[in-house]
């Protein structure tokens, strides 16, 4: 990140919908997580987030359930902040597109867009998808379906808007190409220029005059502004843009990150910047596209029937933990898995074990030994010397990590200092040196250093779990706010001498797993759908295959799931010249695949991006040079192994398509 004096961070706003779930939670908390660090980092942070109202979805379900659409909208924006509030997501602004002053700026937007000739009338024909609030081709549609989501599509005809998203093309492909941490991770930068900017941009249809509740183009009231344009804008109609008082925006655009997970990506690297770029704004920094938190391999919808409840969780195991959980578990960027026994192990090992254990048994060693005050450390051993600079070199990591958006990383930084505090413990043996007078004279030493290592950590830890460092402090005797900050971890040694320890209850109580899963398992968890798996043909009687002369029967054959999957990123495997390692996607709503295959004499990393090829899916997963490959492309090669080449998959088919 650049060394600014301010930090603009903001998460998507949200659809009001009766289920957020642990997924939705996951950019907030880490948008949050980022915010606290920044402002730890000692800068003036503006954190935003928000909710997206607009639309026809909005509207039918307002009327499926006999109320306006904004009384529908206000219970349920009332149910999100509560969330926020419950797991410490503290942000500066909610921004809800329903708010008077975001109303007005799109206006102004529009108007001024309009006026300079970037959007013209003319007459919309095409598809549109109500769940994803997209229109599209003809040709766009995949088997007469969203190309996004795969649910039935709409045909319109009417007068409309359009914006000149072509005119804006090369500009926006060079932009991305010369801005290379514009879009991260990289993959994602790939995935947009070569699957959508180079094909090239159509213009956008902007406004619709068969929904009704959105904002009114305000010199064509038969329009409604188009729901992507109307939210976008409210990252910068939230700073004042375009109002009386606009020293926000001045202040904090452009934003140094807008967190946005992958799907909506598209939206936030193309027509945003094109549409701020119109408007003579420069362009946020960085939008950086997470991955997805899935439960047994799908992504988390109500309709399949799989979501998980952050409000159950976080009243069942603390705000912190889940937080702490869904930061330390997928790398920023990736897609996770989430399962209760993943948790509940993290739960265990890292936060009651390793955390929880190291403070109650430094405290209770420090009242034991020392009468509760904490000693003055005498002579530093050369063993002491090595966790010193270890913990002295932690914060710098942490920070290099953070910036980088590794919040994984990150943690696992600090949880090495932590593993390193607890085999001092054991290395160390209080429980020997206390029998003499010598060894009382180390053990000084020994829990001076532990006590403050423990300070560390309860610094580092405060931007992911906010509530525990109080905790921590408070069992180590001190509430200066001094003693908190990120400076003054610089030296060694600040934890006064003489402070009262008072041992506290256990920051994490240990979980009975097997008991717990028993418990939690029925009530939240769904069966998700099942996969989607080649239908087995009916086979001809008598025309089993005789066993022994190599044959399969097709029922043998439609136990292997041939999908079309698209390659996103490509990289040679370290010290092999045979192997890539390619990331695929097999369409929205599946997680992605890594794949290691030997194809790297006959294809170079960039010749397989964006490319279509053929997967077997449901191969079982192996390692490879370390990396773990989930399945297998297929190629035609001579048995001399000196041609070779990928089998290819007709123009036209949807990633993720079945081979039969
Ligand atoms: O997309 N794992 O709103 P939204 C991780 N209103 N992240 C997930 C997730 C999961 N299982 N499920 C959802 C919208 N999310 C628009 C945005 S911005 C101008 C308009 C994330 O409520 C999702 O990727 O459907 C998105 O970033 C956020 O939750 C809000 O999703």
């Amino acid at each position: 990140m650049p060394d600014r004096k301010t930090f603009y961070i903001t998460t998507p706003i949200y659809y009001p919908s009766d289920n957020l779930h642990i997924g939705h939670a996951y950019c907030s908390v880490a948008a949050d997580t980022m915010a606290r660090f920044q402002k730890q980092a000692g800068r003036d942070v503006y954190f935003v987030t928000g909710t997206d109202e607009h639309g026809q979805k909005i509207e039918r379900k307002a009327k499926d359930k006999g109320v306006t659409p904004q009384a529908y909208v206000d219970e349920i924006v009332a149910g999100i902040k509560s969330l926020w509030k419950l797991m410490d997501v503290d942000y500066d602004d909610f921004i809800r597109t329903t708010d008077e002053r975001h109303v007005q700026c799109v206006q102004g937007i529009f108007r001024k867009l309009y006026a300079q000739g970037d959007i013209y009338k003319g007459h919309y024909e095409g598809w549109y998808c109500t769940p994803c609030e997209s229109f599209f081709t003809e040709l766009q549609l995949q088997d007469g379906h969203c190309p996004d989501c795969g649910r039935p599509v709409e045909k319109t005809r009417e007068e409309a808007y359009f914006f000149k998203m072509s005119k804006y093309q090369q500009w926006l492909i060079d932009y991305i190409e010369q801005n290379p941490d514009f879009i991260q991770p990289t993959s994602r930068k790939n995935e947009m220029l070569n699957n959508f900017l180079r094909p090239g941009l159509s213009d956008l249809c902007v406004s619709r005059t068969s929904i009704k509740w959105g904002i009114p183009v305000d010199f064509d009231e038969a329009h409604t502004v188009y729901v992507w344009l109307d939210a976008l804008t409210n990252y910068i109609s939230v700073l004042g843009y375009g109002s009386g008082d606009d020293s926000r925006y001045r202040k904090y655009w452009p934003a140094d990150v807008h967190l946005v997970g992958k799907e909506i990506i598209r939206f936030h690297t193309i027509i945003w910047p094109i549409i701020l770029h119109a408007l003579g704004e420069p362009l946020p920094r960085q939008v950086f596209g997470h991955g997805w938190l899935v439960l047994d391999g799908m992504k988390m919808s109500k309709s399949l029937g799989n979501v998980v409840d952050p409000v159950a969780l976080s009243n069942r195991y603390g705000s912190d933990a889940i937080r702490y959980f869904l930061m330390r578990e997928m790398p920023f960027g990736s897609d996770g898995q989430f399962s209760y026994e993943a948790l509940l192990k993290r739960l265990n090992a890292d936060l009651a074990n390793d955390l929880g254990n190291l403070v109650s048994r430094t405290i209770a060693m420090v009242e034991k030994y020392f009468g509760g005050q904490l000693p003055a450390p005498e002579a530093y051993t050369e063993g002491d010397a090595v966790l010193i600079a270890l913990a002295e070199s932690t914060p710098a990591k942490v920070q290099e990590q953070m910036n980088e958006l590794q919040f994984s990383a990150a943690l696992s930084d600090i949880w090495a200092l932590i593993g390193e505090c607890n085999r001092y413990i054991d290395a160390n043996a209080p429980w020997v040196l206390c029998k003499t007078e010598e060894g009382t004279h180390r053990l000084k030493t020994v829990l001076y250093v532990l006590c403050e290592c423990i300070r560390y950590v309860g610094v580092l830890i405060a931007p992911t779990m906010p509530r525990t460092p109080a905790l921590i402090f408070s069992q180590l005797g001190f509430a200066d706010q001094n003693l908190q900050t990120l400076e003054s971890l610089a030296v060694f040694g600040g934890l006064p001498v003489g402070t009262v320890v008072h041992k506290g209850e256990a920051l994490f109580p240990r979980i009975d797993i097997p008991k717990e899963l028993a418990d939690i398992l029925p009530a939240p968890i769904v069966e998700p759908a099942p996969e989607k798996k080649p239908a087995a043909k009916p086979q001809p009687k008598n025309n089993d295959a005789p066993e022994g002369d190599g044959l399969i029967s097709i029922d043998e054959f439609a136990k292997v799931q041939l999908r079309v999957a698209r390659v996103l990123t490509a990289e040679k495997v370290e010290g092999s010249d045979k192997l890539l390692k390619l990331t695929l996607s097999l369409g929205a709503g599946e997680p992605e695949r890594t794949v290691v295959s030997g194809i790297a004499k006959f294809y170079t990393p960039e010749a397989m991006l964006g490319r279509q090829v053929a997967l077997v899916a449901n191969l079982k997963p192996a390692k490879l040079r370390g990396i773990v490959s989930q399945g297998m492309i297929l190629c035609a090669s001579d048995a001399a192994d000196t041609r070779l080449t990928l089998v290819s998959v007709g123009e036209g088919m949807e990633d993720g398509a079945v081979i039969r």
